[in-house]
């Protein structure tokens, strides 16, 4: 606990969000086509030169997420002609047992996954002769950071168990793996992926002012003013500015009521007492708690009738996925409902009534959750002030970034937090936009390795 809050509000180090071409990308490129002589990269050389902007964001860069559903390296060609932006990702699910099993054997597991998406490099990525591997790190739980390339992880989160780690420097437990498996690379960012994906939102556009994962787990950052940060010891930065990763899934107040079924779910989980703001809304948990809900029902009201079925007590069955599936079912006698009843809890036989309860619990969870997340969201604008204008003032536009599982594919639960924000903010709302950010994190890591690369001295 910092400040007596259960947010942790962790500094990032990131005082300066990657530019892109920002407001000027469309007028730019407006009349790179009219004249047709220049490609944007030699206008935006120009501009920089005499100082309208900055682009330094250009190279070959790599990228490397941990912590959501699956585990993610990424190269990206930044800058070059017509300032394309190439990427190539690969995707790989961590085996479950490396998730409670040592340092070591995790950051092998990385390092080996990196090795073998180097050496599967094409020709259309290129690193100048001499020149190191720079890799921006995203990884996903709360970490003290040191800078803005080391940091300390300040405990696990999402069904994350390593205890060896805790208290380790991420990056350095990274760098030796990576030395051990012959990968010469350096770890030139290590963010949080709200803070991976508000750069990302920020360079493709200059109004994203806070960026929120609503996925496994759940968390925000926004871009605060730094002298507003009393535990900010160091200079100010030139741009006045700090994201701030909130780690809004540790919330918890005696304001934030909880049930029985929140308390049953808070003391399986492998971090009882932390994280309970994430444990009312985030994917990792809204499946099991309406599991323990039917679970209830079963064992107080026979819900099931006269026995209790046996799968409905193995924790984490039914998965998020399946319980939207389960909402989103629009057949008359709620076909689904009956077969991800049958196939997953092996209820054989459930009548309309009770499918009908199965979707009214899968609605009552879903939405108490994204009615907290919108909260979250308001609670961020209403801190920037930028919920309405003062006096002679013209309403400023407020774009949020949002990425992670749950926003993109539980539409109920999207709709609901989107028409919440809008009811809490009332007539403000139409200067607030919800953006998704698809893998905004994985670009934005490696925008910032590339604004923080060893080389740029040398190049300016
Ligand atoms: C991805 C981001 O798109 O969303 C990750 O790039 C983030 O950085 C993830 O962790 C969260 O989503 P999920 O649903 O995979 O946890
Ligand atoms: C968890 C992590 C946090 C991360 C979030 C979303 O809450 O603690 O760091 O941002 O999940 O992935």
């Amino acid at each position: 606990i910092e400040g007596g809050s259960k947010l942790k509000m962790l500094i990032s180090y990131v005082d300066n969000l990657p530019t892109g071409f920002g407001a000027l990308e469309c007028w730019l490129r407006v009349m790179v086509k009219k004249f047709d002589v220049l490609s944007d990269y030699a206008f935006c050389s120009r501009f920089r030169k005499i100082g309208f902007f900055i682009l330094n964001e250009k190279g070959l860069f790599y990228a490397l997420d941990l912590g959501g559903t699956n585990f993610r390296v990424m190269r990206v060609q930044l800058g070059g002609k017509d300032n394309v932006i190439k990427q190539e990702f690969d995707e790989v699910s961590i085996p479950p047992q490396l998730m409670t099993s040592s340092c070591n054997e995790l950051f092998d597991f990385i390092a080996e996954a990196l090795a073998k998406f180097v050496a599967s490099e094409g020709d259309d990525f290129h690193l100048p002769p001499g020149r190191q591997r720079e890799l921006g790190f995203t990884f996903s739980f709360p970490v003290r950071q040191l800078s803005l390339a080391s940091g300390t992880l300040i405990n696990w989160t999402k069904g994350f168990l390593i205890e060896d780690a805790i208290g380790q420097d991420v990056v350095g437990e990274l760098t030796k793996a990576m030395e051990r498996v012959g990968l010469d690379m350096r770890v030139t960012a290590l963010v949080n992926d709200t803070v991976g994906t508000l750069a990302g939102g920020r360079y493709s556009n200059p109004d994203v002012v806070a960026a929120v994962i609503l996925g496994t787990g759940t968390n925000a950052a926004y871009v605060e003013r730094a002298h507003a940060i009393p535990k900010w010891q160091g200079l100010l930065p030139k741009s006045g500015e700090m994201v701030i990763n909130m780690e809004w899934g540790n919330f918890r107040s005696s304001h934030l009521p909880l049930t029985v079924y929140d308390y049953t779910l808070d003391a399986e989980s492998l971090n009882p007492g932390d994280q309970i703001f994430e444990k009312l809304i985030s994917g990792m948990y809204l499946g099991e708690i309406v599991r323990i809900v039917l679970c209830t029902m079963a064992e107080k009201a026979s819900f099931f009738g006269d026995t209790i079925p046996p799968k409905l007590s193995i924790p984490f069955i039914l998965r998020t996925p399946d319980m939207s599936a389960m909402h989103h079912d629009t057949s008359p006698d709620l076909k689904v409902v009956g077969s991800k009843l049958k196939d997953i809890l092996e209820v054989p036989n459930s009548c309309l009534t009770m499918r009908k309860i199965v979707v009214a619990i899968c609605d009552i969870v879903a939405t108490r959750g994204a009615r907290l997340s919108a909260a979250g969201i308001v609670g961020i604008l209403t801190k920037l002030e930028r919920d309405a204008p003062k006096e002679g003032e013209k309403q400023q536009r407020s774009v949020i970034a949002l990425d992670g599982g749950l926003f993109e594919h539980y539409t109920k639960f999207r709709e609901c937090m989107k028409a919440t924000v809008d009811e809490l903010l009332g007539e403000v709302s139409d200067s607030v936009v919800i953006e998704h950010s698809n893998d905004g994190s994985g670009i934005g890591a490696a925008l910032l390795a590339a604004s923080h690369s060893q080389y740029l001295e040398v190049e300016e």
